[in-house]
């Protein structure tokens, strides 16, 4: 168990400076204290941030190749420790043992990724409109950067920030969620492992107003990646414009399945039972709106009641169980609170709507995966992040008002739409506003080699994985060599044309 010196800087292991620390618990069952982690303020992430400083210039002269192989390495370790990292994932944050598996192989496959990019080109050669100067262009690292992360994908997305980061050159502090600081210290001690020099990452545990706030404010960060809530990003982003500061934004979302009615009924089953109810609806990428033509809906929402209530609900470990717990009391709380404010509003619960408090559930944060019907869009839970196993059933007409209904809300992650007509698919894929649209899939399922982010208020712009990895975190470095031998002054746009 971590005693609460679980602050890396610099290459050694130590304790909050105040001597403060917190505690990780089991959702499954709140009881069992998984660890004790230091519990930072300021000064801590100063003295990260300090040794991420002092690193950077070293680490930036290291070369892209040497840097690629540690991220290698960490790949391959991750491989290793697979089994390990999701049993102790399914301790920390509840998520069920084979979707744990799987957020594991998600970090596994970006290191794989990104550890070829250090051989890759890194920039551009263009011609000079003057005679004998050499242009180029070269993708160069910022500095330090400060990432954020969610506790719901622990090892997958700290690798989507870390790893390219990494590879471009820049060195990080790390501050993981305040509920899953265990799997942020398994993190970086497989970065350690791999080979990454000291100082080069460097962690700092503890709770987003005091350690997430101090890295935002730090002079020495450079640029900040911060996945979580819409209502903090927009804190932090506000914050970084002042400072002139580089952040990258993966906020809320509100995704929705469209199944029109000449829908492979079956397949769309599937599809929404997955990502509404998956990783009990905590993922970024969950349906928790099921936008339904009436002429399938019937049919639909009566087997999607029957599926939901054969949903074997219980904690992670067990291989039977689909449903894990949710993350934390507060959530339960504020996930039971959507719920009610939709019945206020006219919803109907056909299946759960209530916190699970049998005695077998009881010491965990289960919540009935709930299914709402008569949903309509201006209502709250047809627009708010629920983050939860709810999911609202929505009627339409035609595919127009089943799009304008998915794009109706302020968010654009990720949204789907089955047919099996091939017009209205490509139709759907044009105007369907989201980062991410998937024609006969669920709303979940991001692959690393694609961009991840959203439109709108999800996000501000950027795009997380794919080829697009480094943007956030790199610059464009134009370099003009003259190798003339004259002492002739050539002047671009000037004596380069006749009149
Ligand atoms: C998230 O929920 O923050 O597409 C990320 C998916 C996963 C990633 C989810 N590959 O659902």
């Amino acid at each position: 168990m971590h005693d609460g010196r679980t602050n890396y800087i610099g290459g050694e292991w130590r304790a909050a400076m105040a001597g403060a620390t917190f505690e990780s618990v089991n959702p499954a069952r709140t009881e069992e204290v998984l660890g004790r982690y230091a519990r930072s303020q300021g000064e801590d992430v100063e003295a990260a941030v300090a040794a991420a400083v002092a690193t950077f210039p070293a680490w930036r002269r290291t070369p892209a190749p040497a840097r690629g192989a540690i991220i290698e390495r960490m790949g391959r370790l991750l491989e290793a420790r697979k089994e390990e990292l999701a049993r102790q994932m399914v301790a920390e944050m509840g998520k069920v043992l084979v979707e744990a598996r799987g957020d594991v192989q998600e970090a596994i496959d970006m290191a794989h990724y990104i550890a070829a990019f250090g051989r890759l080109p890194n920039g551009s050669l263009v011609p000079s409109e003057r005679p004998d100067i050499f242009c180029a262009a070269q993708r160069v690292p910022v500095g330090v950067v400060g990432v954020i992360t969610p506790w719901n994908f622990p090892i997958a997305i700290p690798s989507w920030k870390i790893l390219p980061a990494l590879l471009a050159g820049n060195t990080v502090v790390f501050k993981p969620a305040e509920d899953t600081p265990g799997l942020g210290v398994a993190f970086v001690e497989l970065l350690i492992e791999a080979g990454l020099p000291p100082g080069v990452v460097n962690l700092v545990t503890g709770y987003g107003p005091e350690a997430g706030a101090a890295l935002v404010e730090s002079p020495g960060v450079a640029v900040l990646s911060f996945t979580g809530s819409t209502e903090v990003g927009r804190q932090i982003a506000g914050r970084c414009g002042q400072l002139m500061k580089r952040i990258s934004c993966e906020l809320g979302g509100k995704n929705a399945i469209v199944v029109l009615d000449d829908a492979n009924l079956e397949l769309a089953l599937k599809g929404a039972l997955w990502s509404a109810f998956g990783t009990a609806g905590q993922r970024c990428t969950a349906a928790s709106r099921l936008i339904v033509q009436r002429g399938i809906k019937q049919k639909f929402r009566d087997a999607l009641v029957d599926r939901t209530r054969a949903l074997k609900i219980g904690a992670g470990a067990d291989p039977s169980v689909e449903i894990g717990p949710v993350v934390n009391r507060a959530q339960l709380r504020r996930i039971h609170g959507y719920v009610e404010i939709g019945k206020a509003e006219g919803a109907k619960v056909l299946t759960g709507g209530r916190i699970l408090d049998e005695p077998e559930y009881a010491p965990g944060c289960f919540y009935a995966p709930t299914v709402l019907d008569e949903v309509e869009m201006p209502m709250r839970v047809a627009q708010e992040e629920i983050f939860g196993p709810v999911t609202a059933l929505i009627e339409v007409d035609s595919l127009d008002e089943a799009i304008a209904a998915a794009n109706g809300t302020q968010y654009g992650l990720s949204l789907s739409l089955y047919t099996r007509d091939v017009n209205r698919a490509f139709r759907a894929m044009q105007e369907l506003e989201a980062g991410i649209v998937y024609i006969n899939l669920p709303t979940s399922g991001a692959e690393i080699q694609l961009p991840f982010g959203g439109v709108k208020q999800t996000g501000n712009g950027h795009r997380e994985a794919g080829w697009t990895a480094m943007d956030y975190c790199t610059e464009w470095k134009s370099i003009y060599v003259n190798y003339a031998e004259t002492e002739e002054l050539v002047r671009a746009q000037i004596d380069t044309q006749p009149g």
